[in-house]
Order: C-alpha cells, then structure tokens, then sequence
C-alpha cells in the first residue's frame, strides 16, 4: 500500500514521527513537506532530531495570506497526487497543509486518513477549527487521540471510520523524555539559548534560572498576535510575574514585537525557537507553562507540568481536571493572578487515563492496514 503523507507545520513533524517510524515497516510512505514552516529551526531540526525521513517533495509553499498559502498547497499537493496515484492521503491536526492536503486528495477520490480527528474549540473564527471541520468531513478514516473528540464527531453526524487510538503527541513524549533528560541539564540548555537581543537587552543570568525556578512561555495564535496589543498585555503580565519567564518566540509573534516595542524587558527572556528534546526538557522543568499553544499544553500535562493556557477555550479539555490547566483571559491582572496563584489540586495526574498507553501510532497503523483502501474509497 502506497500512503502519501502531508506535512508542513511544527507540530506536524512532532505527531509524523513515531507514525511513519510504524508505517515504513510494512507500507510504503511519500513524504510531503509543504513549506509553511520553512526555517532551520522551525523544520529541519525536527526532522534531524526525530529521525524523519527526508521529504520527497518539498512544496516549498512558505508565508502568505491564509487563502493564498491554502491555494498554493492544494495546487501543488494535486500534482503530487496524480504523479504518485497513493492509495490513500495521510494528514495531521490542524493547520492549512492538513486543510489543502485533504481537499486535493478528497476531490480526486483519494481517501483521507485524519490523525486528530474530531477536536474542537467550538470557535469558528480559528483557522484551526475551520481546518480540522472540513478536513474531519472529508475524511474517510478518523483517529481521534480522546473520547472527547469521538463525542464531538458524533454530534457532527460521523461515526463511520472513527477509532479512538490515543495520542501520537503522547507517544512522542514517552519516546523522548528519556532522550532529552540524557542530553540535556538545566546549564547545557541555558548556555545554548540563544537570546534575542534586540527583544530583550538582558543576558540570561544563569544562576537565577534554576529548575522549577522559571515559567515557560509561548505565545503565537493568530488570535493573540493580531495587532500588538493582545501581546502588550501579554507581555506586561509577564513582566509582573514572581519568577523569570523564558519566550522561545515563534517568528509571527517576533515580528510583530519588533515592529512594536520600544522598551526593554526585564522580566522577560526572549529566545530563539528550540528543538523539540529542548522544549520537553525546558517543559518538565518549568515552575508552570504559559501558553496559547495546543501542543504545548497537553505535553505540560503529560510531563505533569501546571500550565496556564491564554485564550477562552481550549480543544484539550481534558487538560483541565484538577486544575492542571488553567484558562485565562487577555487581561494582566488575571494572567498575572492566575498563574501565581497555586490552583493546582496535587494529585497523579491522569495523561494515561485521557491520551492512551503511547501506542497510538502503532494502533493507526495496524487499523490503516486492516482496511483495504478500496473499502476507504467506496467510503467517500
Ligand atoms: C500554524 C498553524 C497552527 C499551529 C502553528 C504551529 C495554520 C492556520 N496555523 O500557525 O495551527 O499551531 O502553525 O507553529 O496553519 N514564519 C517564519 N518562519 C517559519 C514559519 C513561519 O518566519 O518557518 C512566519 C511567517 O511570517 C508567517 C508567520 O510566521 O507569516 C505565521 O506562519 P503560518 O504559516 O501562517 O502559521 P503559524 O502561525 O505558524
């Protein structure tokens, strides 16, 4: 069997890892990076780290206008296809690679196979959520990391095709923890930080960030980086905080701190983007975790990590029993009270109850190969 897989964005790489190490035992795999995460340390280092093969295409898609970047990838994504004819088109969370991977294989009859299937915020104005709606109805196989995300499928009217098989995201974790712990300590990480100094003029002083002695902190949805000033308030709570925040900045949020800030910061330590054995580590050892991030927060969860997540809803709900995760608005009295404040019920916490046994990759892959393609294309 002939899978093609699209990828594009950060997280992408991070979930395709520990599936494509399972699939490639049996099946054959074609490997499509759109581009639209295209920096060394956006991309490349993921692969390097992970161990994912080279792409066979890269699309080379890059930045542009959510219409724009969509309609690239599906224009290009339709050329791959029909040159390769898969048996079936392999796409990941949420992004526009998944949306534009699924729409090209979908209008040519290739089935879908959605990994991540049936999150929601129940925010329609997240490209995020549009994305995973229509990739969700479009998809002939379903894999949901969540019972919460079988129920929301099953309000939509799909059930056929949809198996519940854990988190890949989990499986990453497990596979790696043990890794990032073996190659890195609390001095290597921070001595490898590369701080943005134009952000902000301050040096890591390395004897004040100790573990558990610092917040994490990444901030990079659209909803909170349109204009500057969600992110003013944002940042000024940080400044507020009892213990020093270190920002791994995603490009959109750097550029527009750039375009804006004409201060300096001093609570705030503004650092290039690390590698995911990096960030698990950085993530383990970390007070608490600010974030508007989806990964980010079930891997704090995972690692049992408190974590303050900045936006009105979040798809892993989960994440939320006793108080692990914590949902604040944009307002710097609140963020800064929230993640101050020790809200945190200290009890196990139950990533195994939630997100599987680490073995999801390994259920998708046995399930994709259960299921001849012809029955997932007279599915569509
Ligand atoms: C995308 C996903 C989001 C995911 C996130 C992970 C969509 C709609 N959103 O958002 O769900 O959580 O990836 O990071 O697909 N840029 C660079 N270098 C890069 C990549 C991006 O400079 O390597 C800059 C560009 O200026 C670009 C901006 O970052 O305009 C945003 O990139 P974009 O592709 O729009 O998506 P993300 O915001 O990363």
């Amino acid at each position: 069997m002939k899978v093609l897989t699209v990828i594009g964005a950060r997280p992408q790489f991070i979930k395709a890892a520990p599936v494509s190490r399972e699939l490639r035992k049996y099946d054959e795999e074609i490997l499509v990076h759109t581009g639209q995460h295209y920096d060394r340390n956006m991309s490349d280092i993921f692969f390097e780290e992970l161990s994912i093969p080279k792409p066979d295409y890269n699309l080379e898609v890059g930045s542009g206008n959510h219409g724009w970047q969509t309609g690239q990838m599906l224009i290009k994504i339709e050329e791959v296809i029909l040159k390769e004819h898969p048996d079936a088109l392999l796409v990941y969370g949420d992004t526009n690679s998944t949306l534009a991977g699924a729409l090209a294989a979908g209008k040519l009859h290739i089935p879908v196979i959605h990994v991540e299937a049936g999150l929601r915020s129940f925010n329609m104005k997240m490209p995020e959520e549009q994305n995973r709606i229509l990739t969700d109805h479009i998809s002939s196989l379903l894999f949901c990391p969540t019972e919460t995300a079988v129920h929301n499928l099953k309000n939509e009217g799909i059930s056929q095709g949809v198996y519940h098989i854990g988190d890949v995201m989990f499986d990453a974790v497990l596979q790696n923890i043990n890794a990032a712990a073996q190659k890195y300590n609390m001095n290597s990480i921070l001595s490898r930080l590369n701080v943005i100094g134009e952000l902000g003029r301050n040096r890591i002083n390395i004897e004040k960030i100790t573990p558990k002695q610092y917040y994490l902190a990444t901030i990079h949805r659209a909803e909170n980086t349109y204009g500057y000033e969600k992110l003013k308030t944002i940042l000024k709570a940080f400044e507020l905080l009892d213990l020093p925040v270190i920002m791994p900045v995603h490009p959109r949020t750097r550029k527009i701190v750039e375009d804006n800030v004409g201060r300096r910061f001093n609570n705030i330590f503004f650092v290039e983007p690390v590698s995911y054995l990096e960030m698990l580590y950085m993530t383990q050892n970390a007070r608490k975790v600010i974030t508007d991030s989806g990964g980010l927060q079930k891997e704090a969860f995972f690692l049992g990590t408190a974590c303050v997540t900045l936006r009105d809803q979040t798809e892993w709900v989960e994440t939320l029993t006793d108080n692990w995760n914590v949902l604040s608005k944009i307002d710097h009295n609140e963020i800064v009270s929230i993640v101050i404040k020790e809200k945190r019920i200290n009890v196990n916490n139950a990533a195994h109850k939630f997100f599987g046994q680490g073995n999801a990759a390994k259920k998708a892959v046995e399930i994709i190969r259960q299921i001849k393609p012809e029955g997932r294309r007279a599915a569509i």
